[in-house]
């Protein structure tokens, strides 16, 4: 997994847009705007995939996940995910959390996976009028990852 910098974000925007319809696609602008902001940071699959996320204080935060289709079920999205979990360690936080629409099952069972745990729900969060579950994981002790990344 190769760390982002500015100067990716327009092939992040790529695969954002390759994942998300419409006004849901970050643009580049939008992911250079994250970027900038303290604390956040991400990475590239080449094959097609990205994470951004954002360490605050000890807590972390998963803001974006995307896998193309074509790239999917290669462990692409465990290994973004695994990568931004080991980051957001190494920076200082004690857990991470995230929102992920109830019906996504494969998002869901891929954190699943990797030890998230629903902690609450958002009600009607997103546009579509779907209902989220916030996930939350304990970064201290996470060897998950150590044995399936990559
Ligand atoms: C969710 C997403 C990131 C997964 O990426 P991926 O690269 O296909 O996932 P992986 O190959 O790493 O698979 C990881 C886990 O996902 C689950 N998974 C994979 N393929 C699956 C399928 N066909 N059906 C259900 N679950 C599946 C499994 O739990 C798998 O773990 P395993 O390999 O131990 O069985 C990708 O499907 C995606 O970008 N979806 C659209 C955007 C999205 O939902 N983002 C997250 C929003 S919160």
């Amino acid at each position: 997994m190769i760390p982002v910098s500015l100067a990716h974000a327009p092939l992040l925007a790529a695969i954002h847009a390759a994942v998300f319809a419409g006004s849901e696609a970050w643009s580049s602008e939008a992911i250079a705007a994250q970027l900038r902001l303290p604390g956040t940071f991400g990475f590239l699959a080449e094959e097609g995939g990205m994470i951004l996320a954002r360490v605050v204080a000890d807590e972390a935060e998963i803001l974006t996940l995307a896998v193309a289709p074509k790239a999917r079920g290669k462990n692409l999205g465990r290994g973004l995910l695994c990568a931004a979990m080991a980051e957001a360690a190494r920076r200082g936080a004690k857990s991470m959390a995230l929102e992920v629409a109830k019906a996504n099952e494969r998002a869901n069972a891929l954190y699943r996976a990797l030890g998230f745990v629903p902690v609450g729900q958002r009600l009607r969060y997103y546009a579509d009028g779907s209902d989220a579950w916030v996930m939350r994981v304990a970064l201290t002790s996470a060897p998950v990852c150590a044995t399936k990344a990559e």
